[in-house]
């Protein structure tokens, strides 16, 4: 049966153990799985711009021995002249055996599964959902902290753009001793729908406004870049735009086995002098983006290596 990655929902929690558990041995013997994909072909439909979610699928299909095509711009693809998601998904279906795709409209990625002929997987859907980088944060802490659940998270940043944060928010919700710590300026709080999932859950979570106060309690700190290209005023961009810088200064105050990620791009929301300090992670989860995204392909593609 066909299956799609659309929400990081859509695998159970015992499938994504199964999904980092086989990220991990794809780093240990990257010869093993060298040509798992022989004869296969992925096609990344990125509508928007991208350097590690476009990159990371297309170094993974190539590291499992696979073929890639697609496009990097709307621009570039027949997009430019009027071609719906669902039509050009269509065609896709004829060329390739998997398809990564990213698009500024919220949903888009849902609307072409429903026509495909091979599965789809969501690689950011405005500021929607982005589970492949869910993917890559469960795999990062797990590897890093040990454990998914008994920590406290603080997600910084442009909460209610930031499409990351809904993903993980929405998956780490799962696991058992997790709290959360949302730390923003009022105009970009994470979307009430996200709350009422945690609020249904009864998953412990306060909203605050200073980095410098929640950092002490935090065993992970997700820094988050604010989304230019989702406000509708430049003026409120500016505004924003450097409210949450973490440097030298404000590690001081964090824990000594604190980590901190970012999905990256980053722009000034991490100093470059935080990058030296031994609890920055976010380019090592970059790295760890890519073994997920083997793994995934390998899953959805139901091909098992021995
Ligand atoms: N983290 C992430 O989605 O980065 P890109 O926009 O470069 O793909």
């Amino acid at each position: 049966m066909l299956r799609h990655l659309l929400n990081p929902l859509d695998f159970s929690v015992e499938e994504l153990d199964k999904l980092m558990d086989l990220a991990v041995d794809i780093e240990k013997h990257p010869a093993k799985y060298a040509h798992a994909c022989e004869g296969k072909v992925l096609a990344t439909c990125f509508y928007e711009p991208s350097t590690r979610t476009r990159l990371s699928f297309e170094g993974a299909m190539y590291h499992l021995g696979g073929h890639v095509l697609g496009f990097s711009s709307a621009d570039s693809s027949s997009a430019a002249k009027g071609e719906s998601v669902s039509d050009t998904i269509r065609v896709i279906s004829c060329y390739a055996d998997i398809c990564a795709m990213r698009h500024p409209k919220e949903g888009a990625p849902l609307v072409a599964a429903l026509k495909s002929g091979i599965p789809v997987i969501n690689a950011g859907d405005g500021g929607h959902q982005h589970p492949t980088q869910t993917l890559t944060d469960l795999l990062t802490i797990r590897s890093l902290k040990g454990r998914l659940g008994d920590m406290t998270l603080g997600l910084c940043g442009d909460l209610k753009f930031g499409r990351t944060v809904h993903s993980l928010i929405e998956a780490l919700s799962r696991y058992k001793g997790v709290r959360f710590v949302l730390i923003s300026p009022p105009e970009l709080r994470v979307p009430e729908y996200v709350l009422e999932t945690l609020g249904k859950k009864g998953i412990p979570y306060k909203e605050v406004q200073s980095l410098e106060e929640a950092i002490p309690e935090l065993d992970i700190l997700y820094m988050t870049r604010v989304q230019r290209e989702r406000f509708f005023n430049e003026d409120d961009y500016i505004r924003m735009k450097d409210f949450y810088i973490l440097n030298k200064a404000k590690m001081e105050l964090a824990r000594e086995d604190m980590l901190v990620l970012h999905p990256l791009p980053r722009v000034n929301e991490i100093s470059t002098e935080v990058d030296d300090d031994p609890r920055a992670c976010y380019f090592k989860q970059a790295q760890y983006g890519m073994y997920i995204r083997m793994a995934l392909i390998l899953t959805l593609l139901g091909l098992e290596v021995q």
